[in-house]
């Protein structure tokens, strides 16, 4: 199994490494490979990848005519979003600098959003930006953070606010990395498939309503996996081919996010933080709780989100005292226009949008009506 979606300016492959990565790479001319992983996917995924990619060869060039293969310099970065910050940009840039990194390398990303976000933003800014591959290794980086080319870091505990837009060279998602993925984090990337299924796919949607125990190992069979990836990516290919640089339709993909960074934020700085697709789940309900009498059929559609979340995710209550910094956290929200505070929901339609203004009266009341479902 193995399929290829063609975003224009690269192609995601989904499927077996060995078949997909070896062959690209000897298509390419690069003078090294430096792969980021942290100390998770060092230990856990850099042995596959390195199996499946032996040798790892370029493609012959006037400089190389016969390229010997590559090895790979790699960087350790520690795992976890409290560490998605400058000060290990600044680290891994080091690091490249030591690996005389060139403007020919490829970096190879191994992990998930976080080694996602942050090495290829640094691979970007590197000397001008040097080309990279996406190998996500979490489902959520799988499904989502790999695609679309938003790279960047956390700033004074604000999620993402130094960032740039640039495309990957490629991405290569193989389930095979999923075995050894924490459950807790296996459930957090089915937020964003849960996401996307509501966004454009109701036939995924469907599927996930009719699974019980999604994340069981048993359940994980590699055919199920690359069903629910296709239909997943294909939902994020659509919408980012559409709105590449997030003027209109890409602001959907946001959905659970003006409500869920902001949780996020907050649980990050407590002794207890959230996994990013545990917040996504609590603000895809707020959110949809907000949209209720909004968008056609908005009872019916909160009923489906609080079914499809709850059966993946404990209910994890927000303290009242919370509140206020949480509204706070919403208005440093990238997508605001202005002063207001806006959330982009999904429509009646598949792909359609329908956008948000948000109080904080609002903001609590959504709060308060998740903390009940408790
Ligand atoms: N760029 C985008 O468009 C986009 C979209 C969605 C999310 N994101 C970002 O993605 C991040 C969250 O990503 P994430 O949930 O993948 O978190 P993560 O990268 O922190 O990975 C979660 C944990 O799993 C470990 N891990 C990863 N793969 C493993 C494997 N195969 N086996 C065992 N352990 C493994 C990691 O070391 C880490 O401890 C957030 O920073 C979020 O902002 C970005
Ligand atoms: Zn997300």
């Amino acid at each position: 199994m193995h399929t290829v979606f063609d975003l224009g300016a690269y192609a995601v492959h989904v499927g077996d490494l060995s078949f997909g990565f070896p062959a690209w790479l000897r298509e390419r001319d690069c003078s090294q490979v430096f792969v980021v992983a942290d100390e998770n996917t060092a230990r856990h995924c850099l042995p596959l990848f390195l199996e499946k990619t032996a040798p790892l060869t370029p493609h012959p060039s006037p400089l190389t005519p016969h390229p010997s293969p590559l090895t790979p310099h790699s960087s350790l970065l520690t795992p976890g979003e409290r560490h998605k910050t400058l000060a290990t940009c600044e680290r891994l840039w080091q690091q490249m600098l030591d690996a005389r990194l060139d403007r020919r390398a490829l970096v190879i990303n191994l992990g998930g959003g976080v080694v996602g976000d942050l090495g290829g933003f640094c691979a970007a800014t590197w000397k001008r930006g040097v080309d990279f591959v996406q190998v996500p290794t979490t489902l959520l980086a799988m499904t989502d953070a790999a695609i679309g080319g938003k790279l960047g870091v956390d700033f004074q505990g604000v999620k993402n606010a130094v960032g740039v837009f640039q495309n990957p060279a490629a991405v290569f998602v193989d389930p095979h990395f999923l075995q050894t993925l924490p459950e807790r984090e296996l459930r957090s990337g089915l937020a964003e498939v849960i996401k996307h299924a509501l966004i454009g796919d109701p036939d995924l949607l469907a599927l996930i309503e009719s699974s019980q125990n999604l994340v069981q190992r048993e359940a994980m069979l590699p055919a199920f996996w690359h069903h629910v990836l296709c239909a997943s990516i294909a939902v994020k290919a659509r919408v980012v081919m559409e709105d590449p640089r997030e003027q209109g339709l890409r602001m959907l993909l946001n959905y659970g996010h003006t409500v869920g960074h902001a949780v996020e934020s907050y649980f990050l700085k407590t002794p207890f933080p959230l996994a990013h697709g545990e917040a996504v789940a609590l603000g895809m309900i707020c959110e949809s709780w907000l949209a209720r009498t909004v968008v056609p059929n908005g009872h019916n559609r909160l009923a489906r989100v609080i079914g499809a979340v709850s059966g993946t995710f404990l209910h994890q209550p927000v303290p009242e005292a919370a509140f206020a910094e949480i509204w706070a956290m919403m208005q440093q929200d990238k997508k605001n226009a202005a002063a207001a505070v806006r959330a982009a929901v999904p429509g009646g339609e598949p792909f359609e949008m329908q956008v948000l203004e948000l109080t904080e009266g609002a903001v609590t009341d959504c709060l308060r009506f998740y903390n009940d479902l408790g």
